[in-house]
């Protein structure tokens, strides 16, 4: 909406509050006034009659005496010229005397014909009246003329009233004169009031919308009288917004259909885009055809889901051989190949942007700075420019993709920091949930990275930004409390920076339920046997699995070296227990992973050195990648799992372990330091830099006995049932949900959020 209609609606709003007051204004004056005038009226002839009547009896007693002297005297000449001079006055309009006979002795030239004298016989009239006469209104007066004590005769005295309807009007005059001004004194003094305490209504309301506080602190006196109230008002909401989320947690059952229902219902059917480095399916050039690799990517494994059941476009780097091949003239495909769902669009890197903003900044610069382990962070400034560079490749992409100016963007993890902010000024309504995959580190620790400032203003265009733990979202809330100027609401974990807000909440990400492989995959012994068979493990021996990236972060050398203790300690497991690491190559173009792939190969090759025996191997390490399907058999196989990282966002091996394990069979062992083990409370959990430590959960999970593993397996597998993919979806989708129902509001009483 253009400044120009936004301030003609504001005007048309102000014109309609002011006539909503005074419209009834005058309808009541007007009402008042036409009671009240001929009340005027008569009060007015009252009060005049009663000063006639008087004036009257003034006249009178100062005429009696030489009335009375010049009718003793029988001199009529006196008395017509007695009378003749006191109708000179103004107001005295005729005079007349009559006897006490019914007689009309003298009179002035006036004196109305239709008046006659009182009958000897009556009594005299002793109230004044009034008569209308063809010339106009007249109050007449009868005094009797005493000579001596006794009664003479009467004495007429008629006084003009014209001059009573004069003074009438003249009072109508000055009554509607001062309902006038009154009514334009009241009417400025209402709307006065109505606007400033609609505005202080208004603007309480605009920062409850913008979930600001509704008293600003420098506000605070000014606003008093609506401090109390506000405060309700926000705690109210805070449980609604609680409950409602307490709600959601016990009672809705999330599945695709829930979700699709929800996006039917709540976003009614709107244009979901998601954005991510790692594509879903990578089109690979094999020997004789195109093949399709399944990314190792916890990132991946949670999204596919959500895009599956809502379709939309998911737009991400096209890194594989083969990729270009099967794209169309758009860059798109429709996936999942065997049963396209929804659009795959592909944006295509030179190696150079690759090495500078996949490589460089995203993996050697952020993935460091953020897991803080103990692996220094690397920033250049060539690769920060490709960074911000490719930032606004896939920012342009979201808008060549939007179908509509507001579309629901799902950014996707480390690689965009950048893009909500760049986003957010070309589509400014559209609806940006940011999901940070990783963890997030304390203010000290990010305050390194040389463009924290530009990282923070570029996240804090989303509208939602999200994390695996409420510890995350604190150390982001800090981050950008020491390092930006913003106003930071903690109460509604919400920033606002930039006329953007940003609700900063937690959502702890989890995997689909059921397993895609539910009604597909092989008995646990069928597993079980197969991966005996295929790695020649005697199928009396207890399995260990470590399923990960070939990552630093993933505590891969800590779990050997817990493996190596095991046996050092436990000597009877030598023969009886081998320990399989699956490990996904990755970035292997970095000198840091290239480093550590061969630490862990040196270490693995060492322990296997030390207890081999015969054909018994005490570790495989298998360094290639597998597909999901192929990693659950090797999940139902294992009897314990172990996930020992140095520092994880959330860890979805852990779960998905979980979900396989269908028998209720198996334990996990999971590290402190992972999202997961803020969930999974009866795993065995380990502080994974303690090797000894380690070692002994090892020993605990190998030597279990069954009914306790039961407990436990089924415990955590009621928890990732009930917290799946959906749900962490779906909650934000909700509050997404929520806050463009807040912008659409805020946009109808015409404030900007
Ligand atoms: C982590 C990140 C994801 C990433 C995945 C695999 O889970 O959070 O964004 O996709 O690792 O890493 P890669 O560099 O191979 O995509």
């Amino acid at each position: 909406m253009s400044p120009q209609s936004t301030k003609q609606i504001k005007s048309f709003r102000s014109l309609r509050l002011t006539l909503r007051f005074i419209i009834p204004l005058i309808i009541a004056m007007t009402l008042l006034a036409y009671a009240l005038l001929p009340l005027v009226d008569r009060l007015t002839l009252h009060w005049f009659t009663r000063d006639l009547d008087i004036r009257s009896q003034l006249i009178a007693n100062t005429m009696q005496e030489s009335l009375g002297e010049f009718l003793e005297q029988g001199n009529a000449a006196r008395i017509n010229s007695l009378m003749r001079r006191a109708v000179q006055d103004d107001r005295l309009f005729a005079m007349g005397f009559c006897d006490g006979q019914g007689k009309l002795l003298y009179k002035t030239s006036k004196f109305p014909e239709d008046l006659t004298c009182p009958s000897p016989n009556a009594p005299a009239p002793d109230k004044p009246s009034v008569l209308a006469l063809p010339s106009g209104m007249v109050h007449v007066a009868v005094k009797p003329v005493l000579i001596a004590g006794a009664l003479s005769g009467y004495l007429f005295l008629i006084h003009d009233m014209s001059f009573v309807e004069s003074r009438s009007a003249d009072t109508r005059k000055y009554i509607v004169f001062l309902f006038v001004v009154l009514f334009l004194v009241i009417a400025f003094i209402t709307v006065l009031v109505a606007h400033l305490s609609w505005r202080g209504w208004m603007t309480g309301v605009r920062s409850l919308l913008r979930g600001e506080s509704l008293v600003k602190p420098f506000a605070r006196e000014s606003n008093s009288e609506l401090q109390p109230l506000m405060g309700d008002l926000r705690a109210l909401l805070r449980t609604i917004d609680a409950e409602r989320k307490f709600a959601d947690d016990v009672t809705i059952s999330w599945n695709p259909d829930k979700l699709r229902e929800l996006l039917y219902k709540q976003l009614a059917r709107e244009q979901i885009l998601v954005v991510s480095n790692r594509e879903p399916y990578i089109h690979i050039q094999g020997q004789e055809r195109v093949e399709i690799q399944r990314p190792a990517s916890g990132l991946v494994t949670a999204v596919e889901p959500v895009m599956k059941a809502c379709s939309g476009t998911w737009i991400a780097h096209g890194g594989g051989t083969a990729d270009r091949e099967v794209v169309d003239k758009n860059d798109h495909v429709r996936v999942p190949p065997e049963n396209p769902r929804y659009t795959l669009r592909r944006i295509w890197l030179s190696e150079e942007e690759e090495k500078g903003y996949y490589y460089g900044f995203a993996n050697e610069g952020l993935w460091p700075l953020c897991h803080i382990a103990h692996v220094r962070p690397i920033f250049r400034t060539s690769d920060w420019e490709y960074y911000e560079a490719i930032n606004q490749r896939f920012a342009d992409a979201v808008v060549k993709e939007a179908t509509k100016d507001d579309p629901v963007v799902l950014v996707q993890d480390y690689h965009f920091a950048l893009l909500p902010g760049m986003l957010r000024r070309k589509l400014p309504k559209a609806t940006i949930i940011t999901f940070w995959h990783i963890p997030w580190p304390n203010p000290e620790s990010f305050g390194i990275c040389p463009w924290r400032e530009e990282i923070l203003q570029g996240m804090l265009g989303s509208t939602i930004l999200g994390f695996h733990t409420p510890f995350h979202c604190k150390n982001f809330l800090e981050t950008v409390d020491r390092y930006l100027e913003t106003r930071i609401e903690h109460a509604s974990s919400t920033i606002f920076h930039g006329g953007n807000l940003t609700l900063v909440e937690a959502y702890p990400i989890s995997i689909q339920w059921p397993s895609p492989w539910q009604d597909t995959q092989p008995s646990v012994e069928a597993c079980r046997s197969e991966i005996c068979e295929e790695l020649k493990i005697d199928k009396n021996c207890l399995i260990g699995l470590g399923v990960d990236r070939l990552d630093y972060t993933k505590g891969i050398l800590e779990r050997l070296r817990a493996v190596e203790n095991l046996f050092e300690n436990h000597p009877e497991m030598v023969g009886k227990f081998s320990f399989v690491q699956i490990a996904a190559p990755s970035r292997s173009v970095l000198e840091e992973y290239q480093a550590f792939e061969a630490s862990v190969r040196a270490l693995a090759a060492h322990i296997n050195q030390r207890f081999a025996a015969g054909a018994y191997q005490p570790v495989y390490l298998k360094i290639e990648h597998h597909e999901p399907e192929d990693v659950n058999r090797y999940y139902r196989a294992a009897d314990v799992c172990m996930v020992t990282s140095l520092h994880d966002g959330m860890n979805l091996v852990a779960k998905e372990y979980i979900a396989s394990r269908d028998d209720e069979r198996g334990v996990l062992v999971l590290s402190q330091f992972t999202g997961a083990a803020h969930e999974l409370y009866e795993a065995l959990i380990v502080n994974p830099y303690h090797i000894e430590q380690t070692a002994d959960a090892l020993y605990q999970a190998l030597t279990m006995p069954d009914f306790e593993q039961r407990e436990r397996m089924r415990s955590m597998r009621s928890m990732v049932r009930d917290f799946n993919v959906y749900r962490w979806a779906g909650r934000m989708l909700i509050d997404a949900a929520k806050i463009r129902q807040r912008e659409k509001l805020a946009a109808r009483i015409g404030i900007q959020t």
